[in-house]
């Protein structure tokens, strides 16, 4: 989280609150939930202090030239503007637009923010002559049809923010070839069709999918990101999780697979090389029992495996380790938990394992619909005969 703050105070030298501001890295709570209360609207960008218009240099004309050009076709394609945000667009001074963020020479576009402005319309193509452009905000606006295919020289660009607005057809290509981008959101808007396995050979750091209808299934090349927050929540995936899942590199903090339609077994090599915090795969169909290698999750903080059919007895190596803070798996079918689950309100862990079929227990399901196991004979067993996996650094057990 304090990576962004750091680059947005750094880029446009002023601090901005925008959703890419709050809600990367921040509680499961933060990023799924619906968008509209986070982001301030700060009309002004930064004036070139003399309200003179750029000088025009022979014969090529200067970023502050093809910038005025850009805008003037960008403004021309908003329809909408109820809050009349673009009436400043007018005049060769584009550093004094509002939403429009120069260098500190004023010499080039370096930003645009135009968060929660509500503007209706088309993004054009002659955006990309804003070669100096590293950020495009967005969010909370009426923005729909094609992503220009030019954006792909956008050399200087690292976040795209195209959240909560009004983007519909197959995933946008063009994201893939903008060469510097680190921060992809695209959530909140109705995207569909699968997801192209390239999106995570890139060098993203943050790829938000959420709110959309994506189908289709999760890309094994998902253990190839370099991602530190990744969110595929709410659009209809189907299929396994990808086994690639446990080698995604100490990078990963933050992957939230809810509400979708995948099944199968957590894959056994969960976790085994990440230091991810918040992990949510509720809401899905996945089945059968967890697999040992959940312990090697040292540093999760967020374990969130509600409403799915998984079953089993929610072993001690889970309930022991050592960073957690939420372990929720109401609405599965577990059959009991072990000795450490038992200390998990002493440690101030938050533990929900309501509506399973734990005996003895209060709030779990009637008995007749714990008779019969979803997915019982299904085998998420490791590869016979071959050792259990199981990692150290559990937390420390009062029990001798
Ligand atoms: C734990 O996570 C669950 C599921 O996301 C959430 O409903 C609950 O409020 C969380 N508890 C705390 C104390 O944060």
């Amino acid at each position: 989280m304090e990576k962004w703050w750091w680059f947005l105070a750094l880029l446009l030298l002023i601090a901005i609150p925008t959703e890419a501001g709050i809600n990367v890295g921040g509680g499961v709570g933060v990023n799924v939930g619906p968008i509209g209360g986070g982001g301030v609207w700060i009309g002004g960008g930064i004036n070139n202090g003399n309200g003179n218009p750029p000088v025009p240099s022979g014969s090529s004309p200067s970023g502050l030239e093809r910038a005025f050009t850009a805008l003037q076709a960008w403004k021309s394609a908003i329809s909408d503007d109820p809050s009349k945000i673009l009436d400043s667009w007018v005049g060769p001074n584009v550093c004094s637009y509002k939403g429009v963020f120069c260098s500190p020479d004023s010499q080039e576009v370096t930003g645009i923010d135009l968060n929660h402005a509500n503007l209706k319309g088309n993004l054009v193509q002659e955006l990309s002559l804003l070669s100096q452009l590293s950020l495009i905000h967005l969010n909370s606006n009426r923005f729909s049809g094609q992503i220009p295919e030019t954006l792909r020289d956008l050399t200087a660009l690292q976040e795209l923010d195209l959240s909560n607005n009004d983007f519909s057809g197959s995933f946008p290509t063009v994201t893939l070839q903008i060469p510097n981008l680190i921060y992809l959101d695209l959530r909140y808007n109705s995207f569909s069709g699968t997801i192209p396995g390239e999106l995570f050979n890139q060098k993203l750091d943050a790829i938000f999918l959420n709110n959309n209808n994506f189908e289709g299934e999760i890309p094994e090349s998902l253990g190839n990101s370099q991602a530190s927050v990744i969110n595929f929540a709410n659009n209809q995936f189907t299929g396994n999780l990808p086994a690639s899942f446990g080698f995604m590199g100490t990078k990963l903090k933050e992957i939230l697979f809810l509400n979708n339609q995948l099944t199968g077994c957590i894959p056994e090599g969960v976790g085994i090389f990440t230091d991810v915090k918040v992990f949510d795969a509720s809401h899905n169909s996945l089945m059968g029992h967890l697999p040992d290698t959940i312990s090697c999750l040292e540093e999760i903080e967020v374990l969130n495996l509600a409403h799915n059919e998984l079953s089993g007895v929610l072993p001690d190596l889970v309930c022991s380790l050592k960073s957690l803070e939420n372990l929720t798996v109401a609405y599965n079918f577990f059959s009991g938990f072990s000795q450490e689950c038992t200390k998990l309100p002493d440690r101030n862990v938050w533990f929900d394992f309501s509506l399973n079929c734990i005996p003895g227990r209060n709030m779990q399901r009637p008995q007749p619909e714990c008779s019969l196991i979803p997915g019982g004979g299904l085998n998420c067993l490791r590869i016979p005969g071959s050792k259990p996996l199981v990692c150290g650094s559990r937390y420390p057990s009062s029990s001798p």
